[in-house]
């Protein structure tokens, strides 16, 4: 069965920002594109089912989330994580970073402090720079190979007046499943204070095994109280340009206010599709999405394997979830000789592959680069066919 995901899709002339984009990004169409974070996947049979019947009636005006669609995604969150939420609690927005950005709004005022951990996809940083609110980087580091939060920085930005953190559970880029010691953890820190958390899980539904992914929200009564926890369709069954995601907000308080900051912003109206698509995949995208994680779990392996034993200079971090994989390059650069620019260079000039270069997501990307294993395993081998070449071809 897994097959279906082996078929290559022709993406290009779609409007595709992965294939269709690579002149102006990498500034030249023949890369691999292995970059930004959709699949090359056909989406479940059963959202394109849901959004042909939709597309069949030929009315599309003004939409609303019926009781069914918060339903679907209180019941979605129920099965795959165990978490019971209210369908009250569902508020749609047009996407997860519109969310952190309304969570931005809504609970700190100009000039406040809101803390994000990099390294992070980049709008992370945005949403509060263009807010006018005031970046507190807490910065993750490296502990035996594996990224971790830095406690005791976390602390100080705490006292420093941090109101709101931005949590990214999967954390993109680094590859890691918070576990529940480290989500309690930061829980009971943000306490004293009454600090928001705003976590962003778009990435939550592909998760490897060994690893459990559990909403913040889900943490504890506190956490519950104090939180904002953003789900969405878009990357689990590969939905992303119908920009249709939920937040999950237990507090009426805060569900309130960032009702308020939505409506501020004339942001509540929903769209057709991207409604028909969320509840036909929370409601009948199960057994889809084990089979794409399986696959998925394939093509990591092989990247890992790939990587031991073809790519030497470049270290795979252990990748728990999502299928965007970090990768130290900086021993390539070493033995080549390549700064973070010249790095880049060789894998868009030499190699010929689109990856994301690790510098965009901030402090400590230097040196990086986040690979896409998203596409048919043919597809990925051809990219690092492409980096064995020219490492093999020497400086
Ligand atoms: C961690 C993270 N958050 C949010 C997004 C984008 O969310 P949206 O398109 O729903 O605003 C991405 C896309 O790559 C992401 O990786």
């Amino acid at each position: 069965m897994l097959s279906e995901f082996d078929k290559a899709l022709d993406r290009t002339n779609t409007n595709c920002e992965k294939w269709d984009n690579l002149m102006e990004v990498f500034g030249r169409d023949d890369v691999v594109p292995l970059w930004v974070a959709d699949m090359d996947f056909a989406s479940p049979p059963e959202i394109v089912a849901a959004l042909a019947e939709r597309v069949q009636h030929p009315t599309y005006g003004y939409t609303f989330a019926s009781q069914s669609l918060r339903e679907a995604a209180a019941g979605w969150v129920e099965r795959r994580y165990g978490w019971e939420i209210s369908p009250e609690w569902v508020v749609i927005t047009p996407g997860v970073i519109p969310g952190l950005a309304m969570s931005v709004l809504a609970y700190t005022q100009p000039g406040d402090g809101v803390i994000v951990q990099s390294p992070v996809y980049p709008p992370f940083f945005e949403v509060v720079e263009d807010n006018g609110r005031r970046v507190l980087n807490n910065e993750l580091k490296i502990v035996d190979g594996r990224y971790a939060m830095d406690w005791d920085d976390l602390q100080a930005k705490l006292d420093d007046g941090a109101r709101l953190v931005l949590l990214c559970s999967p954390a993109n880029p680094v590859g890691r499943v918070w576990t529940d010691d480290e989500l309690a953890r930061l829980s009971s820190m943000c306490a004293p204070r009454e600090v928001i958390v705003a976590s962003d899980e778009i990435h939550c539904d592909i998760v490897y095994p060994g690893a459990m992914h559990i909403p913040f929200g889900s943490v504890g009564q506190g956490a519950a109280n104090r939180s904002v926890t953003l789900m969405a369709p878009s990357k689990t069954f590969n939905v992303q340009g119908l920009a249709t995601s939920i937040a999950v907000i237990p507090n009426e308080r805060l569900r309130d206010r960032f009702v308020r900051v939505r409506t501020g912003l004339g942001l509540g109206q929903g769209n057709v599709f991207g409604l028909a698509a969320l509840e036909a995949g929370y409601g009948e995208g199960n057994a889809w999405l084990d089979r794409a994680v399986k696959y998925l779990e394939g093509n990591l392996r092989y990247l890992q394997d790939f990587a031991k034993s073809r790519l030497p200079g470049i270290t795979v971090a252990p990748a728990e979830g999502m299928y965007v994989v970090w990768m130290d390059c900086r021993r390539l650069g070493r033995r080549f000789g390549l700064d973070a620019d010249g790095l880049g260079d060789f894998f868009v000039n030499r190699a010929r592959v689109g990856l994301s270069d690790g510098r965009m997501f901030g402090p400590g990307g230097e040196g990086f680069f986040r690979i896409n294993i998203g596409c048919p395993r043919a597809t990925l081998k051809e990219g690092l066919e492409r980096i064995a070449e020219a490492i093999a071809l020497g400086p």
